[in-house]
């Protein structure tokens, strides 16, 4: 796999849209600011390929000689990210059709339809082209398929692709009619031909999240990602006809709805994503998307591929990353197993709709800039410290279930809330642990659980396979699991089962849901949890829990509205060979404090709290594990204000050479860092 020496830092370049004096001047500067790494090729293709019979290398012939004369390593991109005119204006059929309906014609980028002849013939001739060219060079450390492969196509290829992927899956028509509950609205389907993809103009209204048939959107969102995974394939297949090993990614984007990345995982060499949080506190959020990341390869590290410098462009308003925040945000990747910190961009380009979007070098090229200053300083830091890091892993004994089928189903559904994020009610769940240091690992619904004391499964709304066993294993083993809002409410098909909620996970909770009530965002209700002597409310969703027996036990009750005295979270003791298992059910999404006090009433039994942790607001603290068995902390102050925590370790922090004592006060500045390296 992966064997690097360094940890790649730099990211995409595109020398090509200045003209060659600049690049001299680029070179110096990123000798200046340590960069050892530079993608190149994203989105070059009609430079590479002006027309169809003409390939072109020579302009990234020699930004890769420059890059190697310059000792630097290359992440070589296929450019098919963007198709080029000339393919768009011969062959129409490359463009998608929208969701509206409408025919696209050229414009833009991520534009290509996955079920293309046309694209598939072109892209995977000029993955073929540039594998032919490039296999063997030393300086090309990993291959970077497309870019940020997403969105859907709605045109007639897609719909006959669908039906094929629809044959295979069902076989029948009666079992896709069974499967879609088509005897609803008069939709029963007598040919395969009367299939047409689900949107604006078949079963959709009000956007994509409101279809008449989540059987047929959520099968849609399955064929698309499958869809474009296909493309991903085709084009790692072309490469590895000429370079057997080099190792393969495309850039993710984290929570990112529309492709199931877990149906990806396996296609991938490594796993890499592209960190643009939503708002300039999203900490927590950030930490559970790399987790999630790192889950996608079994908890092998991942890459940073793409973060801005400063600011981003795209937004309505685009702030810039104040001093340290870059910084710090690249160390916090690195403390959640990233192995590489990378950059959209190194030179900003002159014109069109990111000409204002953040780079290492902005248009006039200056090196004494804050921005490229903070970058140079990281670059110096990671230089010394990043290597020692490589490969080095997570170890975690939580685990925390991310569904995209769960998230689809959920957020497509009509009733009971469509103001309910699952995206939302996962951070709210990862928060308590991410705040006190606790290893968390964000997997699959289809991942081995049997190595954690505890796992976490919030909003698992579908039940596929035998999730409701393996769940009911970690608690028979004496493990705790928790569950709430919405759980086990539907199958594979979004069609729910013919028992009480929460369907199938019912007999493991203990628990039945008589009624679901809802409310909006800001309508709260009381939640009195008496062994925490607490009161503080719940939103969005009641569930009115009824105990199936004295093995489950109440531990909050709704306290206001006519359900005032209901059981709004349950605790089932699961007899296990040492001792108690434990099966948690969360009925509401309870506010910070009270989720807090929850879930670390139901975990605290494992030990996984350290009293000594680092914990402060904005704190945090991760550690990970190098493959020679040294171990190294990672405190983050996420804060604006200077802090004092207690050292979590005995030992040495890398980045100043001050001794950290486990228990002493550890100072930080804002936005400070200490990477810890245990004695
Ligand atoms: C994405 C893309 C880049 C660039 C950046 C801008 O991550 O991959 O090409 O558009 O966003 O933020
Ligand atoms: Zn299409």
């Amino acid at each position: 796999m992966l064997n690097l020496d360094r940890l790649p830092y730099g990211g995409d370049y595109n020398p090509e849209q200045w003209p060659p004096p600049i690049w001299d001047a680029d070179d110096a500067a990123f000798d200046q600011a340590h960069i050892n790494t530079v993608t190149l090729g994203v989105f070059a293709w009609s430079l590479l390929q002006p027309d169809e019979q003409t390939y072109d290398f020579s302009s990234l012939d020699a930004a890769i000689d420059r890059a190697e004369r310059a000792g630097r390593l290359v992440v070589l991109a296929t450019p098919t990210g963007a198709v080029p005119p000339w393919l768009a204006s011969a062959h129409p059929d490359v463009m998608r059709t929208d969701f509206e309906g409408r025919r696209h014609v050229y414009g833009q980028r991520h534009n290509a339809c996955p079920l293309s002849p046309s694209f598939a013939r072109w892209s995977v001739a000029m993955a073929d082209a540039l594998a032919a060219r490039y296999a063997g060079r030393p300086s090309v450390i990993a291959w970077h398929i497309g870019n940020e492969y997403g969105g859907a196509c709605y045109c007639d290829a897609c719909a006959r692709g669908f039906r094929a992927w629809l044959r295979a899956r069902y076989a029948s028509l009666d079992a896709l009619n069974t499967a879609w509950n088509t005897t609803f609205w008069s939709h029963v389907f007598t040919d395969w031909d009367q299939i047409v993809p689900p949107n604006a103009l078949s079963e959709h209204w009000r956007g994509e999240d409101h279809t008449a048939f989540a059987g047929i959107t959520l099968d849609y969102r399955r064929f698309m990602t499958d869809a474009m995974l296909a493309r991903f394939d085709a084009e790692k297949q072309a490469i590895r006809r000429h370079d057997p090993d080099t190792p393969i990614t495309t850039n993710f984007m984290g929570l990112y709805r529309p492709l199931d990345y877990h149906r990806w995982a396996d296609a991938l060499d490594f796993a890499s994503w592209d960190n643009y949080p939503p708002t300039m506190h999203s900490e927590a959020r950030m930490a559970l998307t790399h987790d999630l990341m790192r889950g996608l390869k079994q908890g092998r590290p991942f890459w940073l591929m793409e973060q801005t410098p400063s600011r981003t462009a795209s937004r309505d308003v685009n702030p810039v990353k104040a001093p340290g925040v870059m910084r710090l945000w690249s160390w916090q990747a690195i403390a959640h197993g990233a192995d590489a910190c990378c950059f959209f961009q190194m030179r900003a380009s002159r014109g069109a709709c990111e000409k204002d979007h953040g780079a290492l070098l902005d248009h006039s090229g200056r090196t004494d800039t804050r921005v490229f200053t903070e970058m140079a300083q990281l670059g110096e830091e990671l230089e010394r410290v990043g290597g020692r890091l490589l490969d080095a892993r997570t170890p975690a004994r939580v685990a925390l279930l991310y569904d995209w089928d769960s998230w689809w189903a959920l957020e497509m559904a009509d009733g009971p809330n469509r103001k309910l994020s699952y995206i939302d009610v996962q951070v709210a769940w990862y928060t308590p642990l991410w705040r006190r240091g606790i290893g968390v690992d964000v997997v699959p619904v289809d991942a081995d659980l049997s190595g954690y004391d505890v796992v976490l499964a919030p909003a698992l709304y579908m039940i596929k396979d035998d999730i409701a066993e393996r769940l009911g294993a970690v608690a028979a083993r004496g493990g705790t699991v928790i569950t709430g809002i919405l759980a086990g409410h539907v199958d594979a098909n979004a069609n729910t089962f013919p028992m009480d909620d929460p369907g199938p996970l019912g007999p493991l909770f203990g628990v039945r849901v008589d009624e679901v009530d809802a409310r909006e965002p800001g309508d709260r209700v009381p939640v009195r949890c008496p062994d925490l002597d607490a009161t503080g409310d719940g939103g969005l969703i009641f569930e009115l829990l009824h105990p199936l027996d004295e093995h489950t036990q109440v531990v909050a009750r709704y306290a206001g509205e006519w359900f005032a005295g209901t059981p709004a979270a349950t605790c089932r003791h699961v007899p296990a060979r040492d001792g108690d298992g434990q099966a948690w059910y969360l009925g509401t999404l309870p506010d910070e404090a009270t989720l807090d006090g929850l879930l670390l009433a139901a975990i605290a039994r494992h030990g996984l709290c350290d009293p000594a942790a680092p914990a402060a607001p904005g704190v945090e603290h991760t550690v990970r594990l190098a493959p020679d068995g040294r171990t190294v902390h990672f405190v983050l102050n996420h804060g604006d204000a200077d802090v004092e925590v207690p050292g979590p370790v005995n030992g040495q922090d890398l980045l100043t050479g001050r001794q950290v004592r486990r228990g002493a006060p550890l100072a930080l500045d804002a936005h400070g860092v200490c990477v810890i390296e245990a004695d």
